[in-house]
């Protein structure tokens, strides 16, 4: 059996261990905390339940994946790993320290991925004796459900890495798009100027959320609203991105509207915390 470790059990970590439990892969599921590993848990079993009640899943299949997923607080569980998924807290001393931890402790061979959303993924190889290991596995949000996998190309990433990380998405029934490591990659170049582009109309008044959002819903066929997808996403998360893009790429394009500054510095944050551009009351 395939084995992988997945460290951080956070809304990403939880998804992602549970698609490759879902794809027969023996998975360790890493983070600092027991509590917070027994929630991402429940998260993964309700997941499930709900395939169960749909009809898409078997409820032994649903007590064979639970079964595949064992949690640990120590990273030496990624020892006997044979590729490790890091979708941790978005900080860079925190991801440079996993992986250093990482390179020690990992088997030699094994590949290292980060599912960062805008740390350059060369900087993060090179904390390792192993950057042609290292590569960017960005899943999106909810992970069981987008098919999206931005394979991303350290400065050091080896074809054979880029490889094995391609034919890994494609078996988890993803499609994998390769992209060279550059701020915010292809997926968070594009989308957070959108975001901040909304936000903007909100902050000038040129229309109210809901106006802003369904011109993209009916006018541009997007699912979901720019401002409804930034609640989704989480404000802190946005504004952090974009201050990575206009730092990285030295652009006052990317410049964060002020409004979204206030937004997060006000605790409204989006669906997590109950109130972004709209409020949630689940
Ligand atoms: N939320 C999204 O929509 C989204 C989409 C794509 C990529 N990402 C990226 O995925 C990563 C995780 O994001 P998230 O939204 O799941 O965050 P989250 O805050 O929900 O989860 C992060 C988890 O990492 C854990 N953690 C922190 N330090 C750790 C350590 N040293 N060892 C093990 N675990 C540790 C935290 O306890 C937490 O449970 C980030 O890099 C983020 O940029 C997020």
């Amino acid at each position: 059996m395939s084995r992988v470790a997945v460290v951080g059990a956070g809304t990403m970590g939880s998804g992602i261990a549970q698609v490759f439990a879902q794809r027969a892969w023996d998975t360790a599921l890493l983070d600092v905390a027991p509590e917070l590993l027994d929630k991402a848990r429940a998260a993964i079993r309700a997941n499930l339940e709900r395939q169960v009640q749909k009809g898409a899943l078997r409820p032994e299949e649903r007590d064979a994946v639970l079964a595949r997923i064992r949690t640990d607080t120590k990273p030496d569980a990624a020892a006997d790993a044979e590729l490790v998924v890091e979708a941790a807290t978005e900080n860079p001393a925190v991801k440079f320290k996993i992986f250093r931890d990482l390179d020690r402790i990992a088997p030699a061979g094994a590949v290292l991925a980060s599912n960062t959303s805008s740390i350059s993924i060369t900087a993060i190889a090179a904390q390792t004796r192993r950057a042609e290991r290292v590569i960017g596995m960005h899943f999106m949000n909810p992970v069981p459900v987008m098919q999206l996998v931005e394979v991303i190309r350290g400065l050091e990433t080896s074809d054979e890495t880029a490889g094995r990380i391609l034919d890994i998405a494609r078996a988890l029934g993803k499609t994998p798009v390769v992209v060279n490591d550059s701020p915010g990659f292809v997926s968070n170049r594009v989308l957070m100027p959108m975001i901040n582009e909304a936000i903007c109309c909100v902050q000038d008044g040129v229309a109210a959320p809901d106006a802003v959002d369904a011109v993209m819903k009916l006018g541009m066929n997007h699912p979901l609203g720019p401002l409804a997808l930034a609640d989704l996403v989480g404000l802190d998360v946005c504004l952090a991105i974009l201050e990575v893009l206009q730092r990285d790429l030295g652009d006052d394009k990317y410049r964060p509207a002020p409004l979204l500054r206030k937004m997060v510095a006000a605790g409204r944050l989006g669906r997590k915390t109950g109130r972004g551009f709209y409020v949630y009351r689940d």
